[in-house]
């Protein structure tokens, strides 16, 4: 399984022009890691279609449910798959908190993107007071089972489905989580999937560690709390440190 290493640019940078430079310059870092990691870059929708003809990997960082209609402003599954996406981002905290995503449309989002037969990245986390109340694990366990109603065993296996663990606390508060905790939060999502599926199944999935990570932490996540990749942030908009991250884990 090779390390899924996925950088969310969220709304940056401001110009083509600069999306294109730091593209490049990620490109030509990640090269030679080409074998072991597979690099994945989700830009803002609008610079998708410039990116496309380059080497590394492209994803969305967020999808509407329906292919096609009367939905201002909003990028449908079908396009993300036009513009050479292969990964999409669903339930990032971002898109619950400020766009008031529930987990009902999160639902519709993942079964939209494994329709287009791309593999969905479900963003799962909770916020700094959840955790201090203790209910992490009643959080988490109702967002993956709320995002994967009614998905199929064959659907999830087939899309190469992924579950990032994003505390929201730990996202670009350059407090990343205590790999222990993290650790455990991993297990606990493997469990999850393996309850809802079955063994195989939870085996053979990646998940992922996000909020930020950087290229001191990166290994952490990896060889001690035993994740399968990255999602970054703030860090893949620096190709010197998001490539040093590529070569680390
Ligand atoms: P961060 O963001 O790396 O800037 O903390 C991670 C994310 O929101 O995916």
């Amino acid at each position: 399984m090779k390390t899924l290493i996925i950088a969310n640019w969220k709304m940056n940078p401001i110009s083509l022009s600069e999306a294109k430079r730091i593209f490049n310059a990620i490109e030509k870092g990640a090269k030679k890691f080409n074998k072991e990691k597979e690099v994945v870059i989700c830009p803002p929708a609008i610079y998708l279609f410039s990116l496309a003809k380059k080497q590394i990997k492209l994803g969305g960082q967020n999808t509407f449910y329906e292919d096609t209609g009367a939905f201002t402003g909003e990028t449908s599954p079908a396009m993300l798959k036009e513009s050479k996406c292969q990964y999409v981002i669903v339930g990032h905290s971002e898109r619950r908190g400020y766009f008031n995503e529930t987990d009902e449309i999160v639902n519709k989002k993942i079964k939209s993107v494994i329709a287009k037969k791309m593999t969905p990245i479900l963003c799962v986390g909770e916020t700094s007071k959840e955790r201090e109340q203790g209910k992490t694990k009643e959080v988490l366990k109702r967002q993956v089972l709320a995002a994967l109603k009614t998905v199929s065993v064959q659907k999830v296996k087939e899309s190469g489905l992924c579950v990032a663990y994003e505390p929201i606390w730990a996202i670009g508060t350059g407090n990343a989580c205590p790999t222990t905790e993290a650790q455990t939060i991993g297990i606990l999502l493997q469990k999850i999937i393996s309850q809802k599926y079955s063994r195989p199944i939870s085996e053979n999935m990646r998940f992922l560690y996000g909020g930020s990570v950087n290229s001191k932490n990166a290994k952490e996540f990896i060889e001690e709390a035993k994740f399968q990749g990255l999602l970054i942030g703030g860090a893949s908009l620096k190709p010197t440190e998001f490539t040093r991250i590529i070569r680390t884990v």
